[in-house]
């Protein structure tokens, strides 16, 4: 499903190759659908690089398009990040700041994340020379604080005063994971309600994504929250 308002709509992830045109599918909603199969919506997901094959107005643009980049994204994912600093991976010592905000002043500290609320996203940033590495989305994690005694296994140890990271992305199809049950204290995914545990080293609880979410540990140093160790696995998502 691409989005809520296609969901009694067939629907897939665009391929590269792809050539896209735009289509209503009669639900109020306009989507992409590839030139060879007008019926099936086709999802254009983050990462997704398009080229545009026709006239230049923006109205052509998006009534035309080809998908270039998907398997370089998806495979960028599955590679180690480029030597670009701003694009490497989270490094132990590494603070964390909140995707708002890219100054130095705001690195996060315990105090900033108020218990059982929902997540914030932060970018890891290199204390020296106060790096922000934002210059990959795979780098993109949400911090929330849950009672420590709650916290299973693993977790425990991966969190600093009941704080934990995880990636961002869900493993699925690499939307955001940006909703908070806070109910049951589970992350969801919104593009395809995967479930995932944070207390529980982010298992997948339910859903259509592949495997947890990797955990990035945490400590507390110098009254700021610090990486501890890099991701406990590889963040991003591949598509067949
Ligand atoms: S992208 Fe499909 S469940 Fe997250």
């Amino acid at each position: 499903m691409c989005d809520y308002s296609l969901q009694s709509i067939r629907s897939r992830a665009a391929k590269v190759g792809d050539k896209l045109v735009t289509k209503g599918f009669g639900t109020g909603t306009r989507g992409f659908a590839s030139v060879t199969d007008p019926t099936t919506a086709v999802c254009v997901l983050p990462g997704t690089e398009l080229a545009c094959c026709g006239p230049s107005t923006r109205r052509d643009f998006l009534a035309t398009m080809s998908v270039l980049g998907l398997q370089m994204a998806a495979v960028s994912a599955a590679i180690p990040a480029a030597a670009e600093p701003a694009s490497e991976r989270p490094k132990e010592g590494d603070f964390l700041v909140a995707v708002e905000s890219t100054s130095a002043k705001s690195a996060l500290e315990p105090q900033d994340i108020p218990p059982d609320a929902a997540p914030m996203f932060a970018w890891p940033m290199d204390p020296a020379g106060n790096l922000v590495r934002d210059g990959s989305r795979l780098n993109k994690v949400l911090v929330l604080r849950l009672d420590p005694v709650t916290l299973v296994g693993d977790t425990r140890n991966r969190a600093a005063d009941g704080i934990l990271a995880y990636s961002a992305i869900c493993p699925h199809a690499g939307c955001d994971v940006a909703v908070w049950r806070a109910d049951a204290k589970l992350l969801e995914c919104p593009c395809h309600a995967s479930h995932f545990n944070p207390r529980q080293a982010g298992a997948l609880i339910d859903g259509p994504a592949p495997r947890d979410l990797p955990a990035l540990p945490l400590k507390i140093a110098d009254g700021k929250l610090v990486v501890a160790k890099p991701f406990t696995s590889r963040p991003g998502f591949i598509q067949g």
